[in-house]
């Protein structure tokens, strides 16, 4: 039998088609825009996301028998706000999980109602990306299209809905919304209050692993797919990932350097970062995880090389880094390209260079640029470790992952070795995984890590190098808060 994963990104959907044994028989890839239409906007247009699945999914079919397909999963780009008329048309397009547009109403949540407040109700406290500070938004910029809300949703849901007619949604992405009782995991009164709205405008709520419809018998016939194909309620992209890379049960962390770059630690029990620096959340495998997400990893790489420098040659770009230099490089790269949300959660911030003499190279500042963001994952790894949780080891995924030196200075900059899976596939492949477990394949997901996942390649930290990184990152440290109050007059 066969399951289909998907993995709704921000530059394109990625589909795998996987057999019970878990090898990738095939993949596809979907582009579409990214609009930034005002500075620190981000938007998208949910009709794209699904133009993506209509194209991607017969043509991942291709040569495979198609009534073999039992099951769909979906992870997707977490906390975009898509909101839906009363007949099911999208208002407006899909305000983006690194939109900036909602300082004021962050503010708001967490100066005027209170962080208290928000972390009794949701575990968590209000950042630009979340959903509930957009909802707010758009009441007050957008009233008259506000007024027409009848549905909210996330991206994948979107994609959900449109499989199988079903508005629902899973515990792990609701979880970013600020709307989710993410330890009793159920909606907040208090926050729907808060933000306005009604529960009957909300989702319907499942594990991950849940099975949320067939597919629509037309949509069935367009994809080429049979009407028994169970589709699984599926998770936010980190959750899913984390369940791709066997990050399940107590205390496993998961990296990832996306578009985004997260640090992902599971666990069995729900439990809030006392400072709410990282997210508390639910997990796909039925427990929690917390999770840091700086807003800008592999989008920097892509910026960077793409349109600064202007080459499509990242490896070769990348070998021009010596190894020798490691450590030693005096140019910093702040990566803020879009603001920040962990744990400086300031949408004001910005990139920057800095440090720069004379002798400076364009590989010095790659690898500023490749090593800005690692320390800024190490920000959120020692938010982390002053919660006392021990990080010793990470799995690792994503598109940056891909990069050795990358994956080299990150494991150096924070002195532990990554682990990378056999299907670093991240999402997608994790979403397949829940497929399998809502149709019976696995008992449990944590089953399906133990079947499916195998780690392949262990990176090692050099303790020198390591070393020479610690100094570098206290010098990185105090960079930010020297510009800090730069940046809003910068605007
Ligand atoms: C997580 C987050 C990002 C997006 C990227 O909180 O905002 O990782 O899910 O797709």
């Amino acid at each position: 039998m066969l399951y289909i994963g998907v993995d709704l990104g921000t530059s394109a959907c990625k589909f795998l088609l996987v057999d019970e044994q878990g090898t990738v028989l095939n993949t596809i890839s979907k582009e579409y825009p990214i609009y930034f239409p005002q500075p620190g906007w981000s938007e998208q247009a949910p009709q794209d996301w699904w133009t993506a699945c209509t194209e991607g999914v017969p043509q991942l079919l291709q040569g495979f028998d198609s009534n073999s397909v039992k099951g769909i999963g979906i992870g997707g780009q977490m906390h975009g706000l898509v909101a839906l008329d009363e007949t099911d048309m999208v208002l407006r397009p899909a305000i983006l999980w690194n939109d900036g547009r909602t300082a004021k109403q962050v503010t708001y949540l967490n100066e005027t109602v209170g962080r208290a407040v928000l972390s009794d109700c949701t575990a968590n406290i209000a950042f630009a990306g979340f959903t509930a500070p957009k909802l707010l938004w758009m009441k007050e910029n957008e009233p008259e299209l506000f007024a027409k809300i009848n549905k909210i949703m996330l991206p994948k849901d979107y994609l959900l809905y449109c499989l199988t007619g079903v508005h629902a949604t899973d515990y792990s992405d609701a979880s970013g919304m600020l709307l989710l009782d993410v330890e009793h995991k159920c909606w907040s009164q208090k926050m729907l209050e808060i933000c306005g709205i009604e529960q009957a405008q909300l989702p319907a709520l499942f594990e991950s692993y849940e099975k949320v419809g067939n597919l629509i018998p037309s949509v069935a016939e367009q994809l080429g797919l049979s009407q028994e194909v169970v589709v699984c309620a599926g998770a936010g992209d980190n959750a899913a990932a984390a369940v791709g890379t066997g990050t399940v049960g107590d205390g496993h962390c998961n990296i990832s350097l996306g578009t985004s770059g997260t640090i992902f630690i599971s666990a069995k029990g729900f439990g809030v970062d006392s400072t709410n620096g990282l997210h508390a959340f639910a997990h796909a495998d039925g427990a929690w995880h917390l999770m840091g997400c700086m807003l800008s990893a592999a989008s920097c790489n892509k910026w960077w090389q793409d349109d600064i420098i202007g080459t499509k040659d990242y490896k070769g770009e990348e070998a021009k880094i010596s190894l020798d230099k490691l450590g030693k490089n005096h140019v910093y790269f702040l990566p803020y390209l879009m603001g920040e949300r962990s744990p400086i959660n300031d949408t004001n911030a910005r990139a920057a260079f800095i440090g720069m003499t004379m002798d400076s190279t364009r590989a010095d500042m790659t690898q500023a640029m490749l090593e800005g963001v690692a320390f800024a994952i190490r920000d959120s790894f020692e938010v982390a470790k002053t919660l006392g949780i021990d990080i010793a080891r990470s799995n690792i995924c994503g598109g940056g992952s891909k990069s050795a030196i990358w994956k080299t200075i990150l494991a150096n900059v924070l002195g532990i070795p990554l682990d990378t899976v056999k299907t670093a596939e991240g999402p997608g492949y994790g979403a397949a995984m829940l497929a399998m477990v809502a149709c019976g394949v696995f008992a449990t997901v944590q089953e399906a890590s133990d079947a499916l996942v195998k780690v392949v390649d262990t990176l090692q930290p050099n303790p020198e190098i390591s070393a020479l990184y610690d100094t570098r990152y206290k010098q990185f440290k105090q960079i930010y808060p020297a510009c800090k109050n730069l940046f809003p007059n910068l605007l």
